[in-house]
């Protein structure tokens, strides 16, 4: 067919909650439209911020977030970069002396290009693009062409969390790891008609979906990542390849199917958003979203189902993408059991193609983001995990067993199965300025967001510590069992990642524009805007830097938005020498310890971008944005290492009115006319030297 011609065209719903610079089509695709929905927590879990009072005001400091404004002249919105990038040009290596290595580049200005722009003195390069092979014997790209057989070996949709790894024994051989979101048909087929999808069409998104393994060839001179297609370790995973379910709800009832009696083996994984890199070695994806695939959950009439269902985001009737048409376990009529396969944090090992991938059920269901774990000097694991909605929860697991070093088999084979016995907990916060808190973003008198907080135990083993709830109805029914404990409501909690030269936790919270409107939580001192639209990042430090402890403290590092509203911080680091950042998502830390943020849906209206955010002495809190991506895309993935940046560039071109037959970006292949392509980006310094320094 002519692929110019008109296609049958639904109208999308005009949505009037969608934050900041998301495209409906965007919140269609990958949330199933949840910002359109009401808030799955209507528990009447209370809002616990400031609740205990009497704890000491610590600083001192003058009330920042107040004062700025007024005193430093920044001059506008986009002006705390320009005026740091003519800075450091002008006053060369004499500037770099107050700035943190790592972070010494100039930072690049907010913009709208349909491109990756970076700093001066950095080369950039596409590593790889939706469609490209990775297995032999596959086709290449061809948009008019596709098969299911074709896209499962090619790079799959919507790249979003990266893991860049070294591969011992081969030289200049890297294993690069990417999860694949989401599929958005209407971007990725011609004449694509949403409310008759052809089998064929929804066999490939299966395929688009879950992961890819491709091992990268690097460049010694220039640092250019290139797949090596066909490589024995290459592998995709889809939305139909076997998990293994493991862990103290495998076996349970609630996970059994009619394909799958003993509830031991679930099909694909779906809507995987960030994840982490295991000190053995395993990669960890957050199945997110993953609601939106099920179909009919409004018609289910048993109340306890449809509540657990509701909790979860699942209502309606058709899904968005018909799967239920060509498969009977995406009907939740059909089969009930089927989503509680679906919202778990899956484990890969890269290495090893014969290893079935787990669902670890230890770790709990939810829309889970990522994951992010640590290992203690005694072996303790910990994963660090956000729930990705708005009212939603903080979590942490600590393994029962330790981790053994080394990369013997029976090391191997032992830390395989560390993340299937432990305790699961949720976090609880409690502000230091109980009564000052206004929802407007002002500082309290201590000068700080900031307070204490608890781990409370929901499960272990085959024990729950939740009333009313068994230890399988706790991992199934993760958020149910976080309501009933009185965990803390947070502004969608995404990337939760561990510092690893300091122990620190670092949480993403992208906003939450339901924050103290009519009938819900209002500002607490941990999430201290109402109608919060640029989000905030929280570091927490458990005490004793123990990754056990039940307590922990923790302070506000950055109260995002343009930093001439006087509602947003910088941890006192002056105003007029940041950037603008807006919805923070992922995280990530540099070799010297700075963190790094990619952003989700830039409420300011530029487009998404990644930073540099320095974490320590008198420059805490400086922000420096490092790239922009294209028109429409979010930034996702970040590995920031020595001599590479890799971003994944998700969505590029999914705005409004946009359509394969009408692409709205022509990143990264041009000319005009060609798909929109998501992709992975290698970002190097010049002459491969070290990044920042
Ligand atoms: Fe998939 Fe929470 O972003
Ligand atoms: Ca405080
Ligand atoms: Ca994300």
């Amino acid at each position: 067919m002519n692929h110019r011609d008109a296609a049958k065209r639904r109208k999308l719903p005009l949505l009037s909650d969608h934050i900041g610079g998301r495209s409906q089509l965007t919140c269609l695709y990958r949330c199933g439209d949840a910002c359109s929905h009401p808030v799955p927590n209507t528990s009447d879990n209370p809002y616990m911020g400031d609740l205990i009072a009497g704890v000491v005001s610590r600083r001192s400091l003058f009330k920042t977030g107040a004062m700025v404004t007024a005193g430093a002249g920044v001059a506008g919105a986009l002006g705390g970069s320009a005026v740091f990038a003519s800075e450091a040009s002008e006053e060369g290596s004499a500037f770099w002396g107050s700035v943190p290595r790592g972070l010494r580049f100039d930072a690049v200005e907010p913009n709208k290009e349909d491109a990756v722009t970076i700093p001066d003195g950095y080369e950039q390069q596409v590593v790889i693009r939706w469609g490209d092979p990775i297995l032999d014997d596959v086709n290449e790209f061809d948009p008019e062409a596709q098969t299911p057989e074709d896209a499962a070996g090619q790079f799959g949709y919507n790249c979003d969390f990266l893991a860049l790894m070294d591969l011992p024994g081969e030289r200049r051989r890297k294993v690069l790891v990417a999860n694949h979101e989401y599929t958005s048909e209407e971007m990725m087929h011609y004449g694509y008609d949403s409310a008759a999808p052809t089998r064929e069409q929804v066999e490939i998104g299966w395929a688009s979906h879950g992961l890819s393994v491709v091992v990268l060839k690097e460049d010694k001179d220039n640092g250019d990542l290139t797949p090596v297609v066909g490589h024995e370790l290459n592998r995709r995973i889809t939305a139909t390849s076997e998990f293994v379910l493991s862990g103290p709800a495998a076996g349970s009832d609630l996970l059994k199917t009619t394909a799958d009696a003993e509830g031991a083996l679930a099909l694909g994984t779906l809507n995987n958003c960030a994840g982490g890199v295991t000190p053995w070695g395993t990669i960890l994806s957050g199945e997110e979203n993953f609601n939106q695939y099920f179909a009919n959950a409004g018609q289910v009439t048993d109340a306890t189902a449809k509540a657990r269902l509701a909790r979860y985001g699942l209502s309606g009737n058709a899904s968005e993408r018909k799967w239920e048409q060509y498969d009977p376990r995406f009907d939740v009529l059909q089969e009930p059991n089927e989503p509680n396969r679906f919202g778990w944090i899956v484990e890969l090992d890269p290495y090893d193609p014969d290893w079935t991938p787990r669902k670890r059920t230890a770790l709990g269901r939810f829309k889970h983001e990522g994951a992010g774990p640590r290992v203690d000097r005694q072996g303790r694991v910990v994963v660090y995990m956000g729930d990705d909605e708005r009212f939603d929860y903080m979590y942490k697991f600590v393994s029962k067993h330790k981790m053994k070093s080394g990369s013997s088999r029976s090391a191997r084979e032992h830390n395989r199965k560390l993340l299937d016995e432990g305790t699961l907990y949720v976090a609880k916060f409690t502000g230091d300025s109980p009564g000052e808190i206004d929802g407007t973003g002002a500082l309290p008198d201590d000068a700080a967001f900031d307070g204490s907080g608890e781990w409370i135990k929901l499960a272990s083993g085959d024990e729950s510590f939740v009333d009313g709830m068994t230890a399988e109805e706790v991992y199934v029914f993760t958020r149910l069992a976080g309501d009933k404990v009185g965990a803390t409501k947070m502004d969608r909690p995404e990337d939760v990642e561990v510092n690893p030269k300091s122990g620190k936790v670092y949480a993403a919270l992208t906003n939450n524009s339901q924050r103290g409107t009519s009938g819900k939580a209002p500002a607490d001192e941990a999430n201290p805007r109402n109608s919060n639209k640029h989000g905030h990042v929280l570091e927490l430090t458990e005490k004793n830097n123990d990754v056990a402890a039940l307590t922990f403290g923790w302070s506000l590092l950055l109260v995002c938005g343009d930093p001439e509203d006087p509602s947003t911080y910088f941890s006192g680091y002056p105003k007029d020498k940041v950037s603008p950042i807006s919805c923070p998502d992922n995280v990530a830390f540099d070799p010297q310890g700075n963190l790094w943020i990619s952003t989700d849906g830039n409420a300011l209206g530029m487009n998404d971008g990644l930073f540099g955010v320095s974490l320590s002495g008198s420059t805490r809190g400086l922000t420096k944005q490092f790239l922009t991506v294209p028109l429409g895309a979010e930034t996702c993935g970040p590995v920031v290492q020595d001599r590479h940046i890799l971003v994944a560039v998700q969505h590029p071109g999914e705005i409004d009115g946009a359509s394969a037959e009408v692409p709205l970006s022509q990143w990264p292949d041009g000319p005009e006319g060609a798909l929109p392509r998501p992709s992975v980006v290698n970002v190097v310094k010049e002459r491969f030297g070290s990044i920042g320094c």
